[in-house]
């Protein structure tokens, strides 16, 4: 139990990875605040809510859209006062994007931005409110950040600005004691690679299996699970990562032997 007793909010919580994050947390001791985006995806988060109950876990869902810097404040204040304070910060939520430069509309740089990079920025500026010294924050990057791929730079771009943002935050947070790092996961069986795996390879390619696909590209040859990123996270908010700051943890199994499935 590295964690008992904390009090951990974590962002896009309902699903995927984020889910995996606050099961491992709460399994850890923490007490989780399950967010989720929309009031007509409350059950997922209420089903985690009762799953984690069920297991003697303590969480609560709270609703807030990231995108909106009123509702990273709200989200920390409405935590902050169920529980009495906020140790621990997963800023997980985040939406893919593809598409090519002559067809990136500024709609779609806003969307983006305003979740991966904006969403990031001031639900870490909310969280900084009530974390004490000792606190922990956890961004989400991605390996696309340091990778190429065909139509993937808007995505890249917004995962690569989390790494930038962790690194220039360290001192201002450190001063403090709390930390800051990212985790870069590599390809993770969730929703978002089942519907977006098959455009990271070339167009000429698509037509092979999204997965088959993304396990091409990973030296461990398979996707991560999600469980597998929460651990690394869970590793990050822990004691353990007490002189851990600044950083972005690449958990990849990715990418050194691109297509060498295929071949
Ligand atoms: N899967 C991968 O291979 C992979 C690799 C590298 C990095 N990542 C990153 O890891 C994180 C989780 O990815 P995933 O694969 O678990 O994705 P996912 O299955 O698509 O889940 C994304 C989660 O984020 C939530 N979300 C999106 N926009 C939000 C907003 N404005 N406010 C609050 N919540 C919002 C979603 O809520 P809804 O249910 O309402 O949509 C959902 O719970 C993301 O930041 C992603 O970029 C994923």
């Amino acid at each position: 139990m590295k964690l008992n007793g904390k009090i951990a909010v974590v962002t896009g919580a309902s699903r995927g990875i984020g889910k995996a994050i606050a099961t491992r947390l709460a399994s850890e001791g923490a007490i989780v605040a399950i967010n989720y985006r929309e009031d007509a995806k409350a059950k997922p988060a209420e089903a985690l809510v009762s799953e984690l109950n069920s297991k003697g876990f303590k969480a609560q869902a709270f609703r807030a859209d990231v995108s909106k810097p009123t509702e990273c404040h709200t989200l920390l204040d409405d935590v902050a006062k169920t529980f009495g304070r906020v140790d621990i910060l997963v800023s997980n939520a985040g939406i893919e994007h593809f598409g090519k430069l002559e067809e990136i509309t500024a709609q779609d740089f806003e969307r983006v931005f305003s979740v991966n990079v904006a969403g990031q920025l001031f639900v870490t500026q909310a969280a900084s409110r009530y974390l004490p010294s000792g606190g922990r924050i956890v961004l989400t990057s991605s390996v696309s950040a340091q990778i190429s791929i065909f139509h993937h730079t808007l995505y890249a771009a917004s995962k690569a600005a989390v790494s930038a943002m962790v690194l220039n935050l360290a001192p201002e947070l450190g001063e403090r004691g709390i930390t800051i790092n990212a985790i870069a996961p590599g390809g993770t069986a969730t929703d978002m690679a089942k519907e977006n795996g098959k455009l990271y390879t070339h167009p000429a390619l698509q037509n092979v299996s999204p997965e088959a696909l993304l396990k091409s590209k990973a030296s461990l040859q398979r996707l991560a699970q999600p469980e597998e990123i929460a651990a690394a996270v869970t590793f990050l908010v822990s004691d353990d990562a007490s002189y851990v700051t600044g950083s972005t943890l690449a958990v990849p199994g990715f990418l050194t032997s691109a297509e060498k499935s295929l071949r």
